[in-house]
C-alpha cells in the first residue's frame, strides 16, 4: 500500500476517537483557535511539539524549523510571530530546542549538508559567542548539549529583539518569552531558566540562564 494510503487510514482512525470523545470536537474548534501557546521548535522529527506537550489541536500555535532558529529577517517566522502575538494574544512564547539536535551537531562540526548549512550559519554565530565556554568542554557530545542550551537562550533573546514582542510590550501586553529543551532520550523537557517578560532586561535574563547553564554542568 502506498504510504499515503497510510497515513490517510491512520487520520481517518485518528478522527473517530476524538469524535468518540468529544462530538463537538471539530465543529468547535472549526469556528476559532485560540491557543495560549506559541511553540517554535526543531523540525526534528522525534520532536512533535502538541505530543510531548500533551496538547490537543487548537491549544498550541507551532512555528518549527531546522534547529529552532529565530532570525530577525525571517518572514515565516516574524509572521508566525506577529498572528499569534497580534491576532491570538498568546501570553507565552517557548523557544524549545533538543539534544541530539542533528542541526547544532552538523553546525558545531562545520560538516557539509548542503543548502541547510547556510541556515546553521545562524547557530555558528551562537557557537562563536560563546566559544570560551564551548572550549572548557573536552568531550565532544557535552559539547553539542552545551550549544543546544546556547542556541535556545540565544534565540530567546532574539525574540524578545523582535519590533513585534518590543510593541506588544510597550502596550501593556502580558506576554512571556521561555527557553525550554526537550531530550529525546527521556522525552523530557528543562526548563533553562531563561524567562523575558514586560519590564524584565533580557541581558539580565541572559546571564541569568548562562549561569543556570553552568550550575547545571557543574552539578553533572
Ligand atoms: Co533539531
Amino acid at each position: 500500500m502506498p504510504q499515503q494510503h497510510r497515513l490517510i487510514a491512520n487520520n481517518r482512525r485518528w478522527a473517530d476517537k476524538i469524535r468518540a470523545a468529544d462530538p463537538e470536537f471539530f465543529a468547535k474548534l472549526s469556528h476559532q483557535q485560540s491557543p495560549e501557546f506559541l511553540w517554535i521548535g526543531c523540525a526534528d522529527s522525534r520532536v512533535p511539539a502538541n505530543e510531548i506537550v500533551g496538547l490537543m489541536p487548537g491549544e498550541i500555535f507551532v512555528h518549527r524549523n531546522v534547529a529552532n532558529v529565530v532570525v530577525h529577517t525571517d518572514l515565516n517566522c516574524l509572521s508566525v510571530i506577529q498572528y499569534a502575538v497580534d491576532v491570538l494574544n498568546v501570553n507565552d512564547i517557548i523557544v524549545c530546542g533538543h539534544y541530539g539536535c542533528g542541526g547544532v551537531t552538523a553546525a558545531l562540526a562545520n560538516s557539509r549538508q548542503g543548502l541547510v548549512d547556510n541556515w546553521l550559519r545562524h547557530v555558528q554565530d551562537v557557537m562563536r559567542r560563546h566559544e570560551a565556554l564551548l572550549a572548557q568542554l573536552a568531550d565532544a557530545t557535552d559539547r553539542a548539549r552545551l550549544l543546544c542550551e546556547l542556541n535556545v537562550i540565544e534565540q530567546v533573546v532574539n525574540v524578545c529583539q523582535t519590533t513585534l514582542v518590543q510593541s506588544a510590550w510597550d502596550r501593556g501586553q502580558p506576554l512571556t518569552v521561555r527557553g525550554w529543551i526537550y531530550d529525546i532520550a527521556d522525552g523530557l523537557i528543562q526548563d533553562l531558566s531563561m524567562k523575558v517578560g514586560r519590564g524584565d532586561d533580557v541581558g539580565q535574563a541572559q546571564r541569568g540562564a548562562l549561569a543556570a547553564t553552568a550550575a547545571r554542568r557543574a552539578r553533572g
